[in-house]
């Protein structure tokens, strides 16, 4: 009742996805930029948050190579956000909101009040409406807060980290809303490949628990 799910990220070796003031084009060079690309092509969808909206304004179509682009995806808490000129939501994107979040008419098929948690959509919620939606491969190219939402609640089924060179110090992290008190606690990932793309470094890896469900 989930789609598949790939986290992809761009950071700096301390694991930073932006800086503080939130500039992070560009952390890895253009043929990871690439990577992200192919990456895109071959998922159904590609889930940002309004963070990254507000922030990028990003179309997310795939441009680098041939292929489909994928159907943008976007959670956020304020319905304002539907007024914006965005790139992504002039492209048909689909957007989550919090349940009881008033809908505009017009917007009705594109906009879903789904389950909260802390007044923000629910993860799981706004996935099973995807696989509802026959989207069964998306690709999470957000920000820092969603991406650890994601890692926190164990639903990247697949990571695709693209690793660049460089300390940025004090920054915006890919945990940045975890915190762990013993090691036990720590969230593991399968190794699955590590490679370069140009001068940066490509991590692939799984889930553990996405993995052995797959072998079932
Ligand atoms: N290096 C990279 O790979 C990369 C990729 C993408 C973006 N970025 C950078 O990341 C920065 C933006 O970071 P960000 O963390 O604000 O972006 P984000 O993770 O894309 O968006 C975060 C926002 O999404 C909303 N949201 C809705 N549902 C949520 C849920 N269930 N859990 C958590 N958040 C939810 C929240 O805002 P509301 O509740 O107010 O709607 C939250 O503040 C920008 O500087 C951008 O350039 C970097």
């Amino acid at each position: 009742r989930r789609p598949w799910v790939t986290l992809k990220a761009a950071l700096s070796l301390d694991g930073n996805m932006a800086l503080s003031d939130g500039t992070s084009q560009w952390i890895t060079g253009e043929a990871a930029r690439a990577e992200s690309h192919r990456l895109r092509g071959e998922n159904d969808a590609v889930l940002i948050g309004s963070g990254t909206l507000k922030r990028d304004d990003p179309s997310l179509t795939v441009r680098a190579v041939e292929g489909p682009s994928p159907r943008p995806v976007i959670l956020c808490s304020d319905p304002a956000v539907l007024e914006g000129n965005y790139n992504a939501l002039r492209r048909d994107a689909i957007v989550f909101v919090p349940e009881g979040t008033a809908i505009p008419p017009e917007r009705s098929g594109h906009v879903y009040a789904v389950s909260s948690s802390a007044a923000r959509p629910d993860l799981k919620a706004a996935l099973e409406k995807l696989a509802e939606l026959g989207l069964a491969r998306v690709l999470v190219e957000a920000g820092p807060t969603i991406c650890s939402a994601f890692i926190a609640a164990g639903l990247a089924d697949e990571y695709q980290l693209f690793v660049a060179p460089v300390f940025m110090g004090e920054g915006r992290k890919i945990t940045t809303s975890i915190r762990l008190r013993r090691m036990d606690d720590a969230i593991p990932m399968t190794l699955r490949g590590v490679r370069t793309a140009g001068r940066d470094l490509w991590i692939e890896g799984g889930n553990p628990c996405s993995l052995d469900w797959l072998k079932q």
